[in-house]
């Protein structure tokens, strides 16, 4: 079988030097993390990552159910922390609800707080709420004490890359994940991402069979 290899870019971003959340845009408001909220944090986090790059690197992402198992795995984490864990809605009564972002977070072994998924509904995209929903969950981990925050990004997602960038990420490292049989994935429900990867094997593309290595 053919393997892919992605190439991903570990951040990190001093909490110190973050600024105060930005206000969210009208009509949009946070909801903090409630065990009862499992599912909503599964599906938006489906609807958002379904047809993108990241359902192709992990293919759970593209899947309601591996969704769902997701979830459940980043709350039994040791380290699951709420404050960093929000979900952004639009819309006030419960029978008309846009559930439009959701974010993660983890305290890891050595104390700093560790960005999950962060995904964005498309269609309420560009307008400032995944910059809202990164900075809420980075107060979290402020607010808990950490004074560190990392994540990991896929390099080809360029919108993501620099939207870290700008809240204060920088590159630390760059890693390789191993995707087995991305290139005859005739069943993936991402056709974007298919697509993607495609121009990812026909050019250089930041595809590669070296292993990890420090920047
Ligand atoms: C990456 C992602 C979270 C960004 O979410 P978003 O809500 O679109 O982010 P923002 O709106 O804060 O910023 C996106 C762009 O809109 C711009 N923007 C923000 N507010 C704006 C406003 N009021 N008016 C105009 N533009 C605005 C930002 O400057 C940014 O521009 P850039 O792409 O040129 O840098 C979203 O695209 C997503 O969910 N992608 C799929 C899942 C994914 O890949 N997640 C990251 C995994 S590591």
């Amino acid at each position: 079988m053919a393997a892919g290899y992605f190439k991903r870019f570990r951040m990190a971003a001093d909490l110190l030097r973050i600024r105060r959340p930005a206000p969210l845009p009208s009509g949009y408001r946070f909801v903090p993390w409630n065990e009862a909220l499992l599912d909503v944090h599964a599906r938006t986090k489906y609807h958002a990552f379904r047809d993108e790059i990241d359902a192709v690197v992990f293919p759970c992402l593209g899947d309601p159910e591996g969704c769902r198992r997701l979830m459940r795995e980043i709350r039994d984490k040791a380290g699951f922390l709420p404050l960093a864990t929000w979900l952004i809605v639009r819309g006030d009564s419960p029978a008309a609800v846009d559930w439009c972002g959701t974010i993660q977070g983890v305290v890891d072994e050595t104390g700093a707080g560790s960005i999950q998924n962060i995904g964005i509904v498309p269609g309420h995209r560009g307008i400032g709420l995944g910059t809202a929903l990164i900075e809420r969950a980075l107060a979290g981990f402020r607010d808990w004490g950490a004074a560190r925050a990392t994540l990991e990004v896929t390099a080809d997602n360029s919108g993501a890359v620099r939207l870290y960038q700008r809240l204060g990420f920088r590159r630390q490292r760059t890693v390789y994940k191993v995707v087995d049989g991305v290139a005859q994935r005739p069943a993936c429900t991402a056709p974007a991402a298919v697509a993607a990867v495609a121009s990812l094997f026909s050019g250089d593309g930041g595809l590669t069979r070296d292993g990890g290595h420090d920047w």
